[in-house]
Order: C-alpha cells, then sequence, then structure tokens
C-alpha cells in the first residue's frame, strides 16, 4: 500500500506514512497540536509535489502563515509554487461564505460532500481543520450520513485525508467519526505516572492494513513542529 509521509518523521518510521487516498482523523483537546500537526502534514505533502489544500474553519490563512513560520515552514512560498492552497472559512458566517466563496449554505452547515465540490479537481491531499465547528447542530444520523459521505467521495477521489475534530464535538460524534475513519489518531496531554511530569502523548487509535504500537508515543512541539520521542522498546523492533 501507497503511504504518505506525516512529516513527523518518527512517526513516518513506526506507521510508514498515512495510507494513500484514505482518510485519518485527528482528534484531541485545544492545545495539543492538531492544527500544528495539519500545517506539518500539508507541508510534507506538498513539498514532495503533491497538490495541496488546507481547509480551515478556526484560524485565518495569515494566522496560519505565522504558525508555520514559527518553525521555520515558508508557506507562503509553497502557496505560490501552486502547490498549496489555503481555504479559508474562518471568522466568515454562513451568508458571507456563500458570496465571497461561492460555496452553499448547506455546505457550511456540515455538508462536507458539497465543500469538495468546491475543491480543485486536482488536488491530492486535503486537511480539513475542523469539522468540530460546523457540525455540532447537527443529530447523530445527520452527522454519520454526512461523514460517511465525505470519506467516500475523498476515497473515490484518491485524496489523502487528514481531517481533525476538536473537543468540541460530542463524544458520540467522536465515536462514529473513529468508525468511519480509515485511521485515527489522538492527542492528549496527560501526567506521567512516573515521573509526575505533564506530558504529550500521541495514542495511534486504529490505523487498517497498518502495524500500530500499543503504547502512547510521548511528543513535543519542539523546533521542528511535532517530534516524537520513540521508546526503546519500539526504537529496537523497528
Ligand atoms: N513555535 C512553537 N514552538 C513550540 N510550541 C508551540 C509553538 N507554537 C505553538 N506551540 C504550542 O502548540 C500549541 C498550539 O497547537 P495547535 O496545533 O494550535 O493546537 P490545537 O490545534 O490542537 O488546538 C500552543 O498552545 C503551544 O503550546
Ligand atoms: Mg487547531
Amino acid at each position: 500500500m501507497e503511504r504518505l509521509k506525516t512529516g513527523v518523521s518518527e512517526l513516518d518510521v513506526v506507521i510508514g506514512g498515512f495510507p494513500a487516498g484514505k482518510t485519518v482523523l485527528v482528534t484531541g483537546d485545544p492545545g495539543t497540536g492538531k492544527t500544528i500537526f495539519g500545517l506539518q502534514f500539508a507541508r510534507t505533502c506538498c513539498t514532495r509535489g503533491m497538490k495541496t489544500a488546507y481547509l480551515s474553519t478556526e484560524e485565518n490563512a495569515s494566522d496560519l502563515r505565522l504558525q508555520g513560520e514559527s518553525f521555520g515552514w515558508d508557506i507562503e512560498g509553497l502557496e505560490k509554487g501552486d502547490f498549496f492552497r489555503f481555504i479559508d472559512l474562518a471568522g466568515y458566517r454562513a451568508a458571507e461564505i456563500k458570496t465571497a466563496l461561492s460555496i452553499s449554505l448547506d455546505a457550511v452547515k456540515g455538508n462536507f460532500v458539497e465543500l469538495l465540490d468546491n475543491l480543485p479537481d486536482d488536488i491530492q491531499v486535503l486537511v480539513i481543520d475542523s469539522l468540530g465547528s460546523r457540525t455540532s447542530n447537527l443529530t447523530v444520523f445527520e452527522f454519520r450520513d454526512r461523514f460517511d459521505l465525505l470519506v467516500h467521495n475523498l476515497a473515490s477521489r484518491n485524496i489523502t485525508a487528514m481531517v481533525i475534530l476538536d473537543s468540541v464535538t460530542s463524544k458520540e460524534l467522536n465515536d462514529i467519526a473513529l468508525f468511519s475513519a480509515y485511521g485515527a489518531i489522538q492527542l492528549l496531554k496527560r501526567e506521567n505516572p512516573y515521573t509526575g511530569r505533564r506530558e504529550r502523548v500521541m495514542d495511534i487509535v486504529k490505523m487498517r492494513n497498518t502495524k500500530t504500537p500499543i503504547q502512547l508515543l510521548a511528543y513535543e512541539i519542539g523546533l521542528r513542529g511535532i517530534e516524537l520521542m520513540l521508546p526503546g522498546e519500539i526504537s529496537k523492533s523497528l
């Protein structure tokens, strides 16, 4: 199975990258690094020559460029190179999006498939950051239908996608999304039971067709973005 580098090099060693043409869900509380992970993945894909779009519902494009710059990522340069584009829905109200971006009201309310209709045909990689803010008014059944349809449509267009869900999304909707996605990674902050220190850990909840570690993987947000610190037992088994 073809895989795309995630940009987190140690994670790429562990799982070999994200399965091409499939949808991986990234969940976690605010501040756990979901957006940084999304930018890191998107940047990695387009520097490898893939047409990549980053659909942002929470932060506007200029804030995201700044966040990238803090890690030395020249997002603006990538945008000029035509391989990277932001679809910036942040700060727009539904009615404004309709006129400003010709995306219909239905799409803004969580009809994600319609969002895809507005994507350029040649997009190979998509990050949706995040789905949660557009779905809170949906019933569980609506959400399931729309999420399934989204995953199905992405797969039929052979788009490799990272879909970010934030914690405002109910546990019920989270579980549904977990079930439908090909892979799922949860980012967490927790207290290390041995050191008593707070740390960031990543749980690879599932990744079909992939050997995944059962352990939580500790990570840091460092100078190069998200960096995993692999435990000895995993490093040794590689
Ligand atoms: N340049 C940086 N260096 C180190 N840590 C950073 C940097 N920029 C942001 N962070 C950390 O990342 C957090 C934000 O990550 P973000 O991806 O926006 O989280 P999320 O999208 O999950 O809410 C900040 O609260 C901060 O702890
Ligand atoms: Mg975010």
